[in-house]
């Protein structure tokens, strides 16, 4: 039995909750938004989205990570409501909007956005075929994770089954050091001096775009993932150390695998949808019973 699509509720309508509330809105899903900042509230509004402090039914936190653990505490939050979030660092938002709302909480990060912020840069696409983390956490509730991967799957994600701290190593190593790493190669550049950044062209402009994104939100997002941002870190400076013709050949190889998919139906249960996220796979459809996904060849 199918249960109807519940409603979502959209805290922080920004570039990721404004391209949410509004790709839900398109699909003909009743939405509600709010948003400290009156422009991005008329935005949303603009876009088909019910502007309202009362929440139900999914209601997602798309606010800055510090902004996370007081966001809800103004608004009114219906007694069943599933909580869920957009943060690029999970462990935080577990201790805190986790602790406070027990099993109704799953934590989310959808692998999309740009180095652009603000309701200007809302796009209803931005969700479609990107990867979309949804935290399995000891205690969370597998009708509830259900009820978020849906809605991931609803904006045309892939689900990716992980636990908090999976996701937070996982991100340091291909998210929050390549900010790092942006940033060094924009500053070491402009060391070099002016001629250098006039015959910069494309793969300077590659390696650094990320370098324009807002830096209260990078330094929320590595400050907020230390450890493993470190460790990751560690290992690229490892990698630097190596002789360049081994180097680049090793990061050639990375870059040349196939990414050829297999077809999967995993059963809806904790372990076996941790263990298709650390194999790489993701969900693509809900079955009955089953979920189905790919895993890579
Ligand atoms: N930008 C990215 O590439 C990206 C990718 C994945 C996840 N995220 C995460 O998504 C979240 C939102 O990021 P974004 O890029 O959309 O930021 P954004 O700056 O574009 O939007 C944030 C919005 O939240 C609003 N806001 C701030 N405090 C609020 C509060 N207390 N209550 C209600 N609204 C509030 C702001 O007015 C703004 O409209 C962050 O937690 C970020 O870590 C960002």
């Amino acid at each position: 039995m199918t249960l109807p699509a519940p409603p979502v509720a959209v805290v922080g309508l920004g570039q990721l909750g404004g391209s949410l509330a509004a790709a839900l809105a398109a699909a003909g899903r009743p939405v509600t938004g709010w948003d400290v900042d009156p422009a991005a509230c008329e935005a949303a509004a603009a876009r088909g989205v019910r502007v309202a402090r009362e929440l139900e039914g999914v209601v997602v936190l798309a606010v800055p990570l510090p902004a996370m653990a007081s966001a809800l505490d103004d608004l009114t939050v219906a007694p069943d409501a599933t909580i869920t979030d957009l943060g690029s660092v999970k462990r935080p938002v577990l201790d805190t909007v986790g602790a406070r709302y027990g099993s109704r909480f799953v934590g989310g990060h959808p692998m999309c956005g740009t180095e652009r912020s603000g309701f200007a840069a809302v796009d209803p696409a931005l969700f479609a075929g990107a990867r979309w983390a949804v935290c399995l956490d000891e205690g969370t509730e597998l009708p509830r994770w259900l009820r978020v991967a849906e809605l991931a799957l609803a904006v045309g994600a892939e689900v990716v089954p992980v636990t908090s701290d999976e996701h937070d190593a996982a991100v340091a190593a291909v998210s929050h050091v390549p900010h790092l790493l942006a940033a060094a190669l924009a500053a070491g550049a402009a060391e070099a001096g002016p001629l250098a950044l006039a015959l910069a062209a494309g793969s300077f402009r590659d390696g650094t775009r990320v370098a324009g994104s807002d830096p209260a939100f990078v330094t929320a997002m590595v400050d907020g993932n230390a450890g493993p941002v470190a460790a990751a870190l560690d290992r690229v400076r490892g990698q630097l150390d190596r002789p360049w013709p081994e180097l680049v050949a090793a990061g050639h190889a990375v870059k040349a695998a196939t990414d050829r998919r297999r077809p999967v139906r995993v059963p809806l249960e904790r372990s076996a949808l941790l263990e298709l996220g650390r194999a790489g796979g993701a969900v693509t459809r809900r079955l009955a019973a089953f979920l189905e996904g790919w895993i890579p060849e």
